[in-house]
């Protein structure tokens, strides 16, 4: 199992959705949050220097999945946040562990799915 954690651009959540739900992803995690990247929060510098970090409104999107999964899923991710631009975001898989639901105590990819 893979838990893919996606920073997103907010005004891309619409798009990433569609394309989640296009590819047959339909659950999903969303959350506000703060960020920046490898611009610090800036799209231009101050006379050549970056001097401050300034956190951007991002939208975190996390998903569990069994591997066979999370292929489509990150191609989806893409499809819908991609423009080309700095701050389009930033994809991270994890090997995840274990997945337990909590109503039937089914385990793994019996929980996940
Ligand atoms: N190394 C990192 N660790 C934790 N969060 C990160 C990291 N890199 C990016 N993020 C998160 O992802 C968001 C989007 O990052 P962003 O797309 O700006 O990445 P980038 O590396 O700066 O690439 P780009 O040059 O395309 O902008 C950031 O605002 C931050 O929330
Ligand atoms: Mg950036």
């Amino acid at each position: 199992m893979k838990l893919i954690i996606a920073m997103i651009q907010p005004h891309k959540l619409t798009d990433v959705k569609k394309a989640l739900f296009d590819a047959e992803i339909h659950k999903m995690t969303v959350t506000n949050a703060l960020g920046c990247g490898q611009q610090k929060g800036f799209t231009e510098t101050y006379r050549g220097v970056l001097y401050e970090v300034n956190l951007l409104k991002k939208v975190r999107l996390e998903i569990a999945v069994n591997d066979e999964f999370a292929d489509a899923t990150i191609k989806a991710i893409i499809r819908g946040a991609k423009t080309g631009n700095i701050g389009d975001g930033k994809i991270m898989v994890l090997d995840l562990s274990e997945c337990i639901r909590i109503r039937t105590g089914e385990l793994g990819k019996d929980a996940i799915g």
